[in-house]
C-alpha cells in the first residue's frame, strides 16, 4: 500500500515563501526512502498567501508540477481560508479558479480519489464561509449540503470496499482557538461517528489552519488525527506573538496506514536547518 505525505499552509507569495516550497521539493525527493511512486502527498489548504496576489497561484501550481516531474504522481489538494482571499476577506470567485487551476475541473466536494484501495475524500471548510458577514474572521464551515454529500460517499460500495479511508481538510476539526474554528466540526463528528459504527472505518483525517502541527491521535475514535503545521514555517502575526503558549512548527509526517502511528514519522526540510543556524 502507498504511503501517505501530508503537508500544510505553505502560504506561497509570502516573502520568500516560494524558494522555501522549491527547496521542500528538492529534499523530499531525497527524505522519501521508498522512492515517490510510492507516495502520495496531501496538501491540507493555505498552498497560498494571498489569493489577490497575482503569481501566487501560478507558482504553487508550477511548485506542484515540479514534484510530479520528480516521480510524485499522486498530489491531492484542499483548499484553505488563505486560497480564497486575503485569510480573513474571501471572494467567491477564487472558488472556481481554485478548482480551475489545481483539479482542472469544476467538481463538487466532498473530492473523491480512490488510489490504491485508499479513499480520499477532501472537503471545502471554506464552503459556508464567504458571505459579508465572515469577513473579520479565519472560522470554517463546511455546510449541509456538503455534509450530506459526504454522508452519501462513505455509504458509497466502490468506498466500502476500499481497505482504508482518509478525511482531508483545511481547518482544525478538534481544537478551539479564538475564531479560528471550524462551525461545524460537531456536524462532522456526527457525520463520521455514524460511519464507524456501522463498521466503516476512518482511519487518518488530515488537516492543518492552526500552523501548530501537533497529533491527536484517537481523538472521536480515528486513529490518526494530524495537523501538518506550516510545511514553510509561516510565523504568527505580529499582533499575536505575545501568546507563548501557541508554538509554529513544520510537521509534515510520513504515514503508512499499514502500520502503527506510532511510526509515521516527521520530515525536516534543509531550509529549516538554515533557519537554525541563523543568530
Ligand atoms: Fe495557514
Amino acid at each position: 500500500m502507498k504511503k501517505i505525505i501530508h503537508m500544510s499552509d505553505l502560504h506561497i507569495g509570502y516573502k520568500d515563501f516560494k524558494y522555501r516550497f522549491m527547496s521542500i521539493i528538492h529534499d523530499l525527493r531525497s527524505k522519501v526512502p521508498s522512492g515517490p511512486s510510492q507516495y502520495i502527498i496531501v496538501i491540507t489548504g493555505d498552498l497560498v498567501n494571498d489569493a489577490n496576489k497575482k503569481g501566487s497561484c501560478g507558482d504553487a501550481l508550477r511548485g506542484l508540477n515540479r514534484l510530479k516531474r520528480s516521480g510524485f504522481k499522486h498530489i491531492l489538494v484542499v483548499p484553505g481560508n488563505h486560497d480564497y482571499g486575503t485569510g480573513n476577506k474571501g471572494n467567491k470567485k477564487f472558488v472556481a479558479s481554485f478548482k480551475k487551476t489545481f483539479y482542472r475541473s469544476d467538481l463538487e466536494y466532498p473530492k473523491l480519489d480512490i488510489i490504491n484501495r485508499i479513499a480520499f475524500i477532501g472537503l471545502d471548510s471554506m464552503a459556508e464561509e464567504l458571505h459579508w458577514y465572515d469577513d473579520l474572521w479565519a472560522q470554517g464551515e463546511l455546510g449541509k449540503k456538503q455534509l450530506d454529500r459526504l454522508e452519501e460517499i462513505l455509504n458509497l460500495k466502490k468506498v466500502q470496499r476500499c481497505n482504508k479511508r482518509v478525511v482531508y481538510l483545511h481547518h482544525h476539526p478538534f481544537k478551539w482557538r479564538p475564531l479560528h474554528q471550524l462551525k461545524d466540526a460537531g456536524k462532522l463528528k456526527k457525520v463520521l461517528t455514524k460511519a464507524m459504527q456501522k463498521g466503516i472505518s476512518i482511519d487518518a483525517i488530515l488537516f492543518g489552519h492552526n500552523h501548530e502541527g501537533d497529533a491527536h491521535n484517537g481523538t472521536w475514535g480515528i486513529p490518526r488525527c494530524y495537523d501538518a503545521g506550516t510545511a514553510t514555517l509561516k510565523p504568527r502575526s505580529k499582533y499575536v506573538s505575545w501568546a507563548t503558549w501557541f508554538k509554529v512548527q513544520s510537521s509534515t509526517r510520513v504515514i503508512d496506514l499499514n502500520q502503527d502511528p506510532a511510526k509515521d514519522y516527521r520530515v525536516t526540510y534543509t531550509y529549516q536547518e538554515k533557519l537554525q543556524e541563523e543568530p
